[in-house]
């Protein structure tokens, strides 16, 4: 596991050079990626180096979770985020992102069609992913089985406090469930690149990159994994020893 100490700008810029560096040798390449705050600079960093010619037309992306029961417009259904925070600003093909489908009638079914359309692709290239306050990655909270695979899960109350920010402060309106791609599933991908900035997030990165690996502080499974980058800021690493 590499451990990177930056200021959010560098750490943003990192992770884009690890992405233009794949799309450049591997223009085909399956991206992961990430929604909620973390990512956000690196997918302003992509849409400018898109601008300078970096083009994503034969990649394809899948997300890592989505909310259930979010109306189809809802600005903070994942989907309709991706679409806004990275999609629509570089050239991916109609149909190639994809995330698993909130809104299903059978959810689990959704859940296996995922996980197919995921080996179908041939795997994940690159994962981008933040984490939570509790140590969850994607929305694999306290508690998941390190073998999960993409399924329905209940957030936990720190979660839906943490996101209640993207619904106008109120944590009644977030939703209870999602989907989420199981730590099997991300641990599948060929290379992790997890974001944290803030004071916020200490803790958790102290769990993630010192602690033992267990499912109460799920992202510490990634301590098993062959490629694994961390990028942290000062503030986020100040739990480190
Ligand atoms: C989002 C996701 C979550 C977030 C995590 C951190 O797709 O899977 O695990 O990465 O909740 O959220 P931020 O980045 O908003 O602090």
């Amino acid at each position: 596991m590499e451990v990177v100490i930056a200021p959010g700008d560098e750490l943003a810029r990192l992770a884009a050079e690890a992405i233009e560096t794949l799309l450049t040798g591997r223009p085909q390449a399956v991206l992961g990626l990430a929604t909620g705050s973390s990512p956000l600079k690196v997918y302003d960093e992509l849409a400018r180096r898109h601008k300078d010619g970096l083009s994503f037309a034969r990649a394809r992306a899948f997300m890592l979770d989505e909310y259930v029961g979010l109306p189809d417009d809802h600005p903070e259904r994942y989907r309709n985020v991706i679409e806004k925070e990275i999609a629509s600003r570089v050239d991916f093909a109609p149909g190639a992102v994809r995330g698993p489908d909130g809104n299903a009638a059978d959810l689990a079914r959704a859940c296996a069609d995922y996980e197919e359309a995921i080996a179908a692709a041939g795997g994940v290239d690159l994962q981008l992913l933040g984490i939570g306050t509790d140590g969850h990655i994607a929305f694999n909270e306290p508690g998941s089985s390190l073998a999960s695979r993409t399924r329905i899960k209940t957030l936990t109350r720190q979660t839906r406090q943490d996101n209640a920010r993207f619904f106008g402060g109120s944590v009644d309106d977030v939703p209870r469930h999602c989907l989420t791609q199981g730590l099997a599933t991300i641990m599948s991908a060929r290379h992790l690149v997890l974001l944290a900035t803030g004071r916020a997030k200490a803790e958790a990165v102290h769990q993630l990159v010192e602690g033992p690996v267990s499912a109460m502080w799920p992202a510490t499974i990634m301590q098993l994994h062959p490629h694994a980058t961390i990028l942290v800021d000062a503030a986020a690493a100040s739990r480190l020893q």
